[in-house]
């Protein structure tokens, strides 16, 4: 668009007014050269000069417009290899979650799994204490009753003892009596 009008501009409208006999060695000169002799400028023509004035900007500007392109492209192929890097790094980080996202269920599985045998080992634990208290408690009745026969009085001190309450020792002391016949018995 700029060079139609630049051309117009200098060659057609002002420059061919002085139209006499140089004309003709204008455009003879043109295809020869670039070179402006100072003859060709003292003779003529606004219109010599001009074109050469156009020659010039025609040159300048294409070389530029070949150097932006030429940086264009680096800057397009220096993009497209981030962009490729990107989507590489992208594509690790990726993988990478999916890995995380694994270990991350397969570690709640465990810690779940964990946390189950753990509840089941520690009632086992306290069902086995419990046993153990039961077993140490019968033992302390019977060696109390044992000493000082099954009365009232040493319910009360063997209760004190195991913090339990009288009648609880005497109910013990009762249910303990009846497994030792049965078992006596067979
Ligand atoms: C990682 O995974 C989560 C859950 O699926 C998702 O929301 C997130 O966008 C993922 N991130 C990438 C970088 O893929
Ligand atoms: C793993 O699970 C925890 C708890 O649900 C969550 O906060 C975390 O974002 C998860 N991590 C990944 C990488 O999925
Ligand atoms: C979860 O437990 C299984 C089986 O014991 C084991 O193979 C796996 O490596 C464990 N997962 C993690 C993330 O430790």
């Amino acid at each position: 668009m700029f060079f139609p009008t630049l051309f117009s501009l200098f060659v057609v409208s002002p420059c061919r007014s002085d139209d006499d006999e140089s004309s003709v060695d204008i455009y003879d000169g043109l295809d020869n050269s670039l070179i402006v002799s100072d003859d060709l400028v003292t003779k003529c023509t606004p219109t010599r000069i001009c074109l050469n004035l156009f020659d010039e900007i025609l040159i300048e500007e294409g070389t530029a417009k070949e150097a932006t392109y030429t940086d264009l492209q680096a800057e397009h192929e220096k993009c497209q290899q981030q962009l490729q890097e990107l989507v590489k790094k992208f594509k690790e980080i990726q993988a990478q979650n999916s890995t995380l996202q694994n270990e991350n269920q397969s570690l709640k599985k465990n810690i779940s799994a964990l946390i189950k045998t753990a509840r089941v080992e520690i009632n086992r634990k306290d069902e086995e204490i419990n046993n153990l208290q039961q077993r140490n408690d019968d033992r302390e009745i019977l060696l109390e009753c044992q000493k000082k026969g099954p009365s009232e009085k040493a319910f009360v001190s063997i209760a004190a003892r195991l913090n339990k309450s009288p009648s609880q020792v005497s109910e013990r002391f009762k249910q303990l009596v009846k497994l030792f016949k049965k078992s006596s018995c067979k």
